[in-house]
């Protein structure tokens, strides 16, 4: 069970996205997306965004996860790569957060080396307080602090994904 504290309403959650989404749609006016959500973490992040993005969009997925129980490793499992042609593509990683940024910065150099027209990195949320490694990170949602958060996708042992708001997690002992 959840006992933490409410950090993001859903309906907080709907406005940022709106506005994440209008930038994006402005920033890539006459160009095609291919929108790469890093799963699981993503998935309802990722929903939400490209339906708020008015630009031609192909979607695609990088299975990976980091994260053992509340804490990030820097061992990296790939278990589902993108399976389209990134070469000479846009290219926008969708994310939901960003803490150390060992993920984010490993998957960024493997989508580089298969040299794509251009490259931006859209996080959720962003612990910048937690970074261990530098990433250009293009679009923020929200900033927090080093807490440990669920909801809206973010799990603890892969539970809590379908809260409809962000909270942070203690749990119930
Ligand atoms: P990083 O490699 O340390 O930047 O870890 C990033 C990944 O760890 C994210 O994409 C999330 O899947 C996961 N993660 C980081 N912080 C949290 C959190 O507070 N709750 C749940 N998952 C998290
Ligand atoms: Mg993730």
């Amino acid at each position: 069970m959840v006992t933490g504290k409410p950090m993001f309403s859903a309906e907080q959650i709907r406005i940022r996205v709106s506005e994440l989404g209008s930038g994006i749609s402005a920033d890539y006016a006459g160009r095609e997306i291919l929108a790469i959500g890093i799963l699981k973490g993503a998935f309802i992040f990722y929903a939400d965004l490209i339906r708020q993005i008015k630009a031609p969009i192909t979607n695609d997925f990088i299975i990976a996860t980091s994260y053992v129980k509340t804490s990030s490793t820097s061992k990296l499992d790939i278990f589902y790569d993108a399976r389209e042609e990134i070469k000479g593509r846009h290219v926008l990683l969708i994310d939901d957060i960003i803490d150390t940024g060992l993920s984010l910065s490993r998957i960024r150099d493997k989508v580089l080396q298969a040299e794509p027209e251009s490259l931006k990195i859209c996080c959720f949320l962003d612990k910048k307080a937690c970074r261990k490694i530098d990433v250009p990170v293009d679009y923020i949602g929200f900033e927090i602090p080093d807490a440990f958060i669920v909801g809206y996708g973010l799990d603890y042992e892969n539970q809590f994904r379908n809260l409809p708001y962000i909270s942070t997690f203690k749990k119930k002992s």
